[in-house]
């Protein structure tokens, strides 16, 4: 698969590190973040790989900053993407298989690396369920539709 990653400056260290973990999955990865470690603005990233996944030049995105929670709110403002915050594996697969979450997030503050690397492997090995959930999804699409 593409992967779209981004981060902000609290994120610099484990985004490489995932970067890495992604390429020994045998994904291609796109670095959308910052290198940096001065201090920005979480929404940019948010943005940058919410948009590459909106537009499907990436088959899905992992966002890096302080908690995970600043960047995904950013990227769910994206027409189209589904970004979920995780800080354990059940959460990880769960957001795949029941909402089909193109994007997860965590926080470098709050997990270590060795967390996020089973949380990217449990996301990027899990399916759409589809069923059920397919209609909780399209609900979800329908509520931009209505709010654009
Ligand atoms: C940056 O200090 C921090 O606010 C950011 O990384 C993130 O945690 C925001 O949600």
């Amino acid at each position: 698969m593409k992967i779209a990653i981004g981060n902000d400056h609290a994120a610099v260290v484990m985004k490489n590190e995932i970067m890495e973990y992604v390429k020994e999955l045998g994904h291609e990865v796109k670095n959308f973040g910052t290198d940096r470690e001065e201090s920005c603005n979480y929404p940019e990233y948010g943005e940058k790989v919410a948009r590459a996944v909106a537009s499907g030049e990436a088959d899905c995105g992992i966002l890096i900053c302080g908690t995970g929670v600043g960047i995904s709110i950013a990227a769910n403002k994206v027409k189209g993407v589904r970004a979920a915050v995780c800080s354990d594996t059940a959460t990880a697969r769960l957001v795949k298989e029941h909402n089909n979450a193109n994007i997860i997030a965590f926080g470098a503050r709050i997990i270590g690396i060795e967390l996020a690397k089973d949380i990217v492997k449990a996301y990027l090995s899990a399916e759409f369920l589809g069923g059920r959930h397919e209609a909780r999804v399209a609900m979800i699409a329908g509520l931009e539709e209505r709010f654009s």
